[in-house]
């Protein structure tokens, strides 16, 4: 027998107030800047050279179209489920009420890789933009302490302490690093429109040529010199051309993820039903626009064969300008950028655990909330600890293509739901409807498995690991304690 959540009754769930529940605080201005801010980091400042260079060439405006066509149609599914079930817990509390209590497991033991590794991820390269900024004052951070021991060196010590602060800001209050959030998300947004305004005179035309740079190996296939199953197996493959631009799309992906978090905030959103499709359809919109400009303007400062290696791609093409001056400032700026990611990441991992911990398949202590500040404060500090381990130990690139394996997994399923619902309950209320379906849901779990395929297969062999370990935990614990099975079962 499937369990499964019925809408009405998370629906009851949603509107319960007073102790014990998260409160209503959050704005559809305050949900943009929480998509906002988890969404612009580390992808559009460190990938965007890193895919120009190593893939599409200045082309690489296309790959984040690429993306982000991908994305709109999770995104639009996602809208649909947030307004219509606007519960803490996002994609898990989505598929407890239509594909049973199995996969709801699965996907919030797979969301862990989204967020909590994301969160993880951001940190690790936080703190290698950070020993930047002190070199600018003529401080050598140690490089022992700058990687873990599979780098060369010791610990990713500032990565470890971003952690901490900001964990520690999360029990404190949602209001409260809503707040900081806003200021992080304003600076940052910032330095983006900064960047596009004064980069914009200064595009030198010849770089953007050629558009897409060629890629031999296409143009072996074309000539029928070549076969295409040779091609997609050679090196060629994604370096360059039509194949670079679909390569490049799967790296900058990484700069969209995170526009789902605004969804695990549903529970706090004043008014759910029209907040939830503003947040996460807005975010998504105001970021793609930043992102086409911003790598419009990257690719035109400086040629996209400069940024192959470069840590700091962003300070590179913003030489060509001239304001060196306000170099401390973008550092900062992007710091600051970097920092409002791994918040608004670790505060929606902390939202799926207390959902899950709320319907019995995780103990109790994942629910607890503080007496005074009401936030899941037990959560955040055992996330602490276990985001700290990974973004202090783990080398950033296994990192980064887990992240991106677990949400493109994630995406799926939100998808494949929103086609089932539509079938067994066509008559619930949907304040926000996702157009087109079948055709968007479907068009969505294809980009999705497709980006999936081009990630290396060591990231398929440790996703299989993590979710064998979730199915062993689920046996041994969460079935058992599941609240709405046992009510079943009486
Ligand atoms: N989208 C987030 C970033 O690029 C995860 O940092």
């Amino acid at each position: 027998m499937l369990f499964k959540k019925s809408i009405p009754q998370l629906l009851a769930e949603a509107n319960e107030s007073g102790e014990g529940t998260l409160k209503r605080t959050l704005t559809s201005f305050n949900l943009v800047a929480l998509g906002v801010g988890a969404i612009i980091g580390a992808g559009l400042f460190s990938l965007t050279g890193i895919a120009s260079a190593d893939n599409a060439g200045p082309a690489v405006i296309l790959s984040f179209i690429i993306a982000a066509i991908g994305c709109g149609f999770a995104g639009l599914c996602y809208a649909e489920f947030a307004s219509m079930i606007p519960v803490a817990g996002s994609a898990y509390t989505y598929s407890y009420a239509t594909m049973g209590e199995f996969m709801a497991w699965i996907i919030g033991w797979d969301l862990v890789l989204e967020y909590a590794l994301g969160s993880a991820t951001v940190a690790s390269s936080w703190s290698q933009y950070f020993s930047q900024f002190l070199l600018e004052f003529g401080i050598h951070f140690p490089q022992s302490l700058l990687h873990g021991p599979w780098e060369g060196g010791i610990v990713n010590l500032p990565a470890i302490i971003i952690v901490c602060l900001l964990s520690l800001l999360l029990m404190r209050g949602t209001k409260d690093s809503s707040s900081v959030n806003n200021v992080l998300v304003i600076v940052k947004v910032a330095v983006v429109l900064i960047f596009i305004i004064l980069g914009w005179s200064f595009i030198n035309p010849a770089n953007h040529q050629p558009f897409i740079p060629v890629n031999p190996g296409e143009e072996a296939v074309k000539a029928g010199t070549k076969g295409f199953f040779e091609f997609f197996a050679s090196d060629d493959f994604g370096h360059f051309g039509i194949s670079g631009i679909l390569r490049g799309a799967g790296v900058v992906f990484f700069a969209f993820i995170g526009f789902d978090a605004v969804s695990t905030a549903a529970q706090e959103a004043k008014n759910p039903q029209k907040g939830m499709p503003i947040g996460i359809i807005g975010s998504l919109i105001v970021c793609t626009l930043l992102y086409v400009l911003f790598s419009y303007v990257m690719t035109g400062l400086e040629n996209y064969t400069k940024f192959a290696g470069d840590a700091k791609p962003v300070a590179t093409a913003f030489a060509q300008t001239g304001y060196t001056f306000l170099n401390r400032f973008l550092m900062i700026a992007i710091l600051a950028g970097y920092t409002s990611v791994i918040l608004v990441l670790l505060l929606g991992q902390s939202r799926v655990f207390y959902s899950m911990s709320k319907d019995g398949l995780l103990p109790k202590v994942f629910s607890d909330l503080h007496p005074k500040n009401q936030t899941p404060w037990k959560t955040n500090l055992a996330f602490m600890v276990f985001v700290s381990i990974f973004a202090g130990f783990v080398p950033v690139s296994d990192l980064g293509h887990m992240v991106s394996i677990g949400t493109l997994f994630a995406f799926s399923l939100v998808c494949i739901g929103i086609l089932i619902l539509r079938k067994t309950d066509p008559e619930l209320d949907r304040p926000f409807r996702t157009p087109w379906v079948p055709f968007v849901p479907i068009m969505g779990i294809i980009v999705c498995v497709l980006m999936m395929a081009s990630l290396p297969i060591v990231s398929w062999e440790r996703l299989a690991i993590w979710m064998a370990l979730g199915v062993i935990i689920y046996m041994a614990y969460s079935k058992k304690h599941s609240k709405i099975r046992n009510a079943h079962q009486g």
